[in-house]
């Protein structure tokens, strides 16, 4: 009995912390060129980074970053549609096709949180954690598909 009430409890953090997310995202995402800005930073985050997108149409790769954000925030949230786009993304970046090492996940959220903290007005040290944690759950879906 104990265990449920854990296991519920930690679902309803999630759900609270993904709406908070959303929120921030939101505000974010009207204040500038928030993808703009994410791809700058994570591009310079890591050298071995810019090369593995030098073939990219940012024009188009911006709106596709946007859509896999929400994604994520749908994903912790626990809904469906969250868990099969990632289940999609998951495919398409591990070994067998595009080959995006783990190890470069982390750069990716921490050029997400940073984009997210210059963009919303609001940003609180708890919103920087939950926008950790929101996308530590998506980033460890995805890279632990990169053996599949
Ligand atoms: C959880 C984090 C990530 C999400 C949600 C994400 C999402 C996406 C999405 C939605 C696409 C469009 C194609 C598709 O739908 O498969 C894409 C393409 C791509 N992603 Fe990611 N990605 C993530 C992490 C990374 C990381 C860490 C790298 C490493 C460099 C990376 C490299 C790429 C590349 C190279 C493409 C193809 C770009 C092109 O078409 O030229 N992604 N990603």
């Amino acid at each position: 009995m104990e265990n449920r009430q854990i296991t519920y409890s930690e679902k309803e953090i999630d759900v609270n912390d993904a709406q908070d997310v959303m929120m921030s995202f939101g505000r974010a995402s009207i204040s500038g060129d928030f993808i703009g800005r994410f791809y700058e930073i994570f591009l310079e985050s890591e050298p071995s980074i810019k090369p593995i997108f030098k073939n990219t149409d940012f024009s188009k790769q911006k709106g596709l970053l946007r859509q896999g954000i929400s994604l994520i925030i749908l994903y912790a949230k626990g809904s469906v549609v969250g868990t099969s786009g990632l289940t999609r993304i998951r495919d398409t970046h591990r070994k067998t096709k595009m080959n995006i090492p783990p190890h470069l996940y982390k750069y990716w959220k921490a050029s997400l949180v940073q984009t997210a903290t210059e963009f919303d007005k609001n940003m609180t040290p708890k919103l920087i954690t939950q926008w950790n944690k929101v996308i530590d759950k998506g980033v460890k879906f995805i890279s632990e598909g990169y053996n599949l």
